[in-house]
This record gives structure tokens, C-alpha cells and sequence, in this order.
């Protein structure tokens, strides 16, 4: 059952603070299934409350451990119902999902049609998203509908003799279809949004065990403790792209398609022409026909934007998914729910994979900063800055590296390195610098560690989440600057800004502000290993 939720639902009482510590985190689902999320922070005796609602729906559908196996098209006359086995908005699993004539039909009896989640927090027509089209971007009938059991037997079933069997052909094998049109796929939002939504909810969706929530296990360790969680996340046959043709969903520097071979080498991809002949396979056909898929995760950016975590918070579809299963305990909060597609990456690049998980985050023998330049591109530093930052930064590693410690810094101009050796160097960095942009996209590349910090520069009184959200669901602290103006969770500015330059070749930074958040960052943290405190590592300096 699924409750819509306006803005006053969405309680955020605000006490400014510079140093915040997470009190508590708590979870209810309420007997109407919606999941209420509290968190209280402190520091310097100030609180930040906060209340979300969050429309998602608890599904407790038990989960198969083997795939539906294929319909026999044959004599059969009952087709296997459609149920939901995870749902957030813009985030939906389903087991023995239809489609014919282009509908996604849930196969259900009339009674049960209300147990399902809204279309509209399921699809849409797929349409370019706009601040204005949200009316046609809504799903009609053409996009999602519900076939009783007794239609679909009329429409495809056997009639029980030999010369009508049924016309339902199955996709074996799990389905990721994605919804979106290729206006959030052609860059960034491919990994960082879809693979990374798609990974937490599934992931999670198929995760054994609970883990628990950070409060209740008070332990020695400064860094939250994780238990590590046992999953058995289904072998992902195909994607297909809905509404985009084989370049819809590539980005120019081809790291949307590098990402999905390394990790998915068995992956095959259809794009909307594929989808048309399946479309009209069992469109207009004097015998009804439908395709059968076992197990699907259907994604959609509007649907995602209709749910109040992504619409009215973080402003990232993935972050439905992500707090969904976080906040059930079927993730953890360090990244350790990823590691299985940052080491398939880093294989593939040629680097060392080796991934030891860990309940807490680790203390990293090697402070890595990587600096993403990006003189080369459209939107950068004034020239005298970045090389002031350069100075400053390498001035600091020459001073850390005479002190005895092992630090490195990396100048990386993503666009003249090959795609491994992006990878690599990011897969080893513990701190990555850069102006707002696609190359830190790159961040989730990096081995979460309690040093772990992204540093993202923004033209003064510009914001963005993008790389904000990202950076903290992988348990890893973000920090904006503003030329000399440092500031971090939860104290970014609450509402995305683009000012005029924002995208231009003229951003300021304060090189040697920087070298000291650095340096001061990292010093807390290894200072924070003789405390006792169990509060989220990244939370707790902040
Ligand atoms: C569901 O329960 C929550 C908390 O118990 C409440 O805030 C919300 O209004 C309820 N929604 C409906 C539709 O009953
Ligand atoms: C928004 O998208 C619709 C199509 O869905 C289009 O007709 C309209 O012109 C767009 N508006 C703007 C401001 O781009
Ligand atoms: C950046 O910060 C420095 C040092 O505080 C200041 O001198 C400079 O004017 C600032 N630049 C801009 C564009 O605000």
C-alpha cells in the first residue's frame, strides 16, 4: 500500500553547526508500510533533525533463488502471476512481469491490483524530462497496465485443444530495463545514477541478512561497524534501453560502455529498435501474443523523481534505491555493498582486485590525492589558481613525505589517460580533488577508507549534489569549496544553484586553504582511531 506525500511531510528543522556528529538513525516501517527516517546530528551543542517519509513500500515477497524457469509454450492455460519483490519509487523488481503491444502488464486478480505500487511511482512514458512536461511524462495505459488472469488465458492461453496453444514466450534469465530516455545516460548519471541504483536496489533486494542499524551495536571502534552481508544478487542476462538507440546510453569518453563489459562481460544489450520488434511482435496481431520476463528490475528517472528522497532531497534517483535498502539494513553505509564492481573494474584495467572487506573502514597505508584537472575542458580554473592549488598541494605531500609518511599526489588529466589508467588511478586515491564535473565520476572508483574524502570545487555560491550524495553513500566524506570557504555535510546548501559562470573557464580557488583541509582532514582521522565513539566515521569530523 502506498501513501503519496507532500512536501510537509519532508520536516527539516535546521540549527546551523560546523561539527556534526550522528546521534541516532532510526528506522520505523509503519504498519501502513511507509518508511519513516529519522536522524538526529549534533556537534557543538547544536541538533539538526530530520524526518523524511518516505513513500517506499517494504515488499517481503520471498525471493527465489533460481529464476522462474521459461513458460512451456505449449498447452498451459495459467500464466504465473506477477509479483513485486522490492520497490522504491523509480525502482521496481518484479518476478513474472509482462509486456505486449509495448504495455508492462502486471498479472494479477482485480482484488489484488491495490497491493502494487502507483504507476507513476513505477514508469512513465519516457519522455525528456523538463521543469514543465511532468503531465505528459506521466504513465498511461500504453505504458503500464493490469491483465487478469482470466484475460491473459483469453488473450494468449491454450484453449485446451491441439491446435491452440499459448502464445507467451519467456526472456529467461534477469532483465534490467531501463525506462530512460538517453538525456541522463550519455554521461555521468549512466554509472554513478542508473548502475549504482541498480546495484544498491538489487543487491539488496537479494541480501541474506540484516545489517545492523549504527546505533545498536555500541562498540570501541570509531568507524561504524558493518556486518559484512552475504548476498546472492542474480546473474544479470541483459539490459535493454527502452527509448534510446545504441548510442543513446554512451558517453563520449566511452566509459559507460568500458563499465558495463568489465563488470557484466556476459551482458547483452538491446536498445530501442530491439524493443520495437518485440513491441510489435505482439502489437496488432489478430492472436495475442506477450513476452514473459522471470525476473526484471524496471528504472525510471521520472518515477524516481515523484518519491520524496530523490525529488525533494538529493535530487539522485539512485538515492531511492540506495535508502531504501540502507535504511532496511540490506546494504551497508561504507561501500562495501559496491566492492564487487569496483574490483571487476579494476581486473579489467590491469590493477590489482584484491578487495579485503571489512566491517570498519580501514586506516590506509598511503595517503593518495588525486588532483582530476580539468584546464582542458569548458569548465576550470582560472589558470593562476590551478597552478597555485598544484603548488600548494605538492608543497604539502614534499612536507608529509620529510615527516616520514607516505603520501603521493597525482596531477591526472583524465582525458590524456587511457580508461585503465583512470581506473587505476583512482581505484588508489584516498583523497580525489577536482571542480564539479564528470570526471569525478571516477570517485566510485576509489576503496572507501576512513580517510576517504572527495573535495569538489564549485564556482562561489554554486551547488550541485551530483558527487555529493555519491561520495556519502559510499561512506566516504565530501567537502565543497568555495575559493576560500570550506563546508560539508550537513551544512552544503540545501537547493542545487547554477550562477552565471558556473560552467565557465573562471572558477576561483584558495590553493593553500585547500593543502590545509588536507592536511588537517587526514590528521583527524588518524587522530580519531584512539577515540571511542561508534558514530559513522564520515560524520564525525565533519
Ligand atoms: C502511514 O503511517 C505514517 C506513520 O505511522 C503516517 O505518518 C502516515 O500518515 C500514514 N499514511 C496513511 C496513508 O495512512
Ligand atoms: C518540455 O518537453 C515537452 C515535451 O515533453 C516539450 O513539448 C516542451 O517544449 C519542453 N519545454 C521546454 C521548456 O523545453
Ligand atoms: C579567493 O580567496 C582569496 C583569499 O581569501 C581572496 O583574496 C580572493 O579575492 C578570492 N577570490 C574570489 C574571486 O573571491
Amino acid at each position: 500500500m502506498l501513501i503519496r506525500m507532500s512536501r510537509r511531510d519532508v520536516v527539516l528543522v535546521l540549527i546551523g553547526a560546523s561539527c556534526f556528529y550522528i546521534f541516532s538513525a532510526f528506522v520505523t516501517v509503519s504498519p501502513n508500510h511507509s518508511i519513516i527516517i529519522n536522524t538526529e546530528y549534533g556537534g557543538n551543542g547544536q541538533t539538526v533533525t530530520e524526518t523524511v517519509v518516505s513513500t517506499a513500500t517494504e515488499y517481503v515477497t520471498p525471493v527465489p533463488t533460481q529464476p522462474a524457469v521459461p513458460l512451456d509454450l505449449g498447452l498451459a492455460q495459467n500464466f504465473p502471476e506477477t509479483t513485486v519483490v522490492a520497490h522504491a519509487p523509480g525502482w521496481t523488481i518484479f518476478q513474472n512481469l509482462y509486456m505486449s503491444g509495448g504495455a508492462l502488464l502486471i498479472l494479477t486478480p482485480e482484488e489484488s491490483r491495490s497491493s502494487f505500487p502507483e504507476f507513476r511511482l513505477m514508469t512513465s512514458t519516457g519522455l525528456p524530462g523538463n521543469l514543465t512536461n511532468d503531465p505528459q511524462r506521466q504513465p498511461t495505459s500504453r505504458d503500464m497496465a493490469f491483465i487478469t488472469p482470466d484475460e491473459a488465458r483469453t488473450k494468449w492461453g491454450a484453449d485446451g485443444s491441439s491446435d491452440r496453444r499459448n502464445r507467451v514466450s519467456t526472456v529467461e534469465g534477469t532483465t534490467l530495463l531501463f525506462n530512460d530516455p538517453s538525456q541522463f545516460l550519455n554521461h555521468f548519471h549512466f554509472v554513478a545514477e542508473l548502475m549504482f541504483g541498480s546495484w544498491a536496489f538489487l543487491y539488496g533486494a537479494f541480501a541474506d541478512g540484516t545489517v545492523k542499524p549504527p546505533n545498536t551495536n555500541p562498540s570501541p571502534d570509531p568507524s561504524f561497524n558493518a556486518p559484512l552481508i552475504s548476498t546472492s544478487t542474480p546473474k544479470i542476462d541483459r539490459a535493454i534501453f527502452i527509448h534510446t538507440d545504441v548510442d543513446g546510453w554512451r558517453d563520449v569518453p566511452g566509459f559507460n560502455g568500458y563499465f558495463i563489459r568489465a563488470v557484466f562481460p556476459s551482458m547483452t544489450v538491446e536498445v530501442s529498435t530491439d524493443w520495437m520488434d518485440r513491441v510489435t511482435a505482439t502489437a496488432n496481431t489478430d492472436i495475442g501474443r506477450a513476452w514473459h520476463f522471470p525476473l526484471v528490475l524496471l528504472t525510471d528517472r521520472s518515477a524516481a523523481f515523484r518519491g520524496p528522497i530523490c525529488g525533494w532531497h538529493t535530487q539522485r534517483t539512485a538515492a531511492e534505491a540506495w535508502t531504501v535498502m540502507a535504511q532496511l539494513g540490506k546494504i551497508d553505509l561504507i561501500g562495501n555493498w559496491w566492492a564487487s564492481m569496483r574490483a571487476a573494474l579494476l581486473r579489467y584495467a590491469g590493477g590489482d582486485p584484491h578487495e579485503e572487506l571489512h566491517a570498519t573502514l580501514q586506516v590506509p597505508d598511503k595517503i593518495v590525492i588525486t588532483y582530476i584537472n580539468r584546464q582542458g575542458t569548458r569548465r576550470h580554473l582560472n589558470e593562476e589558481d590551478n597552478r597555485g592549488l598544484i603548488t600548494a598541494v605538492e608543497e604539502l605531500v614534499q612536507r608529509k613525505n620529510r615527516e616520514g609518511k607516505n603520501w603521493e599526489f597525482n596531477n591526472v588529466h583524465a582525458e590524456q589517460l587511457s580508461l585503465d589508467d583512470q581506473v587505476k588511478v583512482a581505484a588508489k586515491s584516498t583523497i580525489m580533488l577536482g571542480v564539479h564535473g564528470n570526471g569525478l565520476t571516477h570517485l566510485v572508483l576509489m576503496k572507501p577508507n576512513r580517510v576517504s574524502a572527495v573535495i569538489e570545487i564549485f564556482l562561489p555560491g554554486g551547488f550541485a549534489r551530483d558527487y555529493e550524495w555519491t561520495s556519502r553513500s559510499l561512506g566516504m566524506t565530501h567537502y565543497s569549496v568555495w575559493n576560500d570557504t570550506i563546508f560539508t555535510y550537513p551544512n552544503e546548501p540545501k537547493i542545487p544553484d547554477y550562477p552565471d559562470g558556473f560552467h565557465g573557464p573562471n572558477i576561483p580557488v584558495n590553493g593553500p586553504v585547500v593543502a590545509r583541509l588536507i592536511d588537517e582532514h587526514v590528521t583527524a582521522r588518524e587522530a580519531g582511531l584512539a577515540s571511542v565513539d561508534n558514530s559513522p566515521a564520515h560524520d564525525k569530523y565533519d
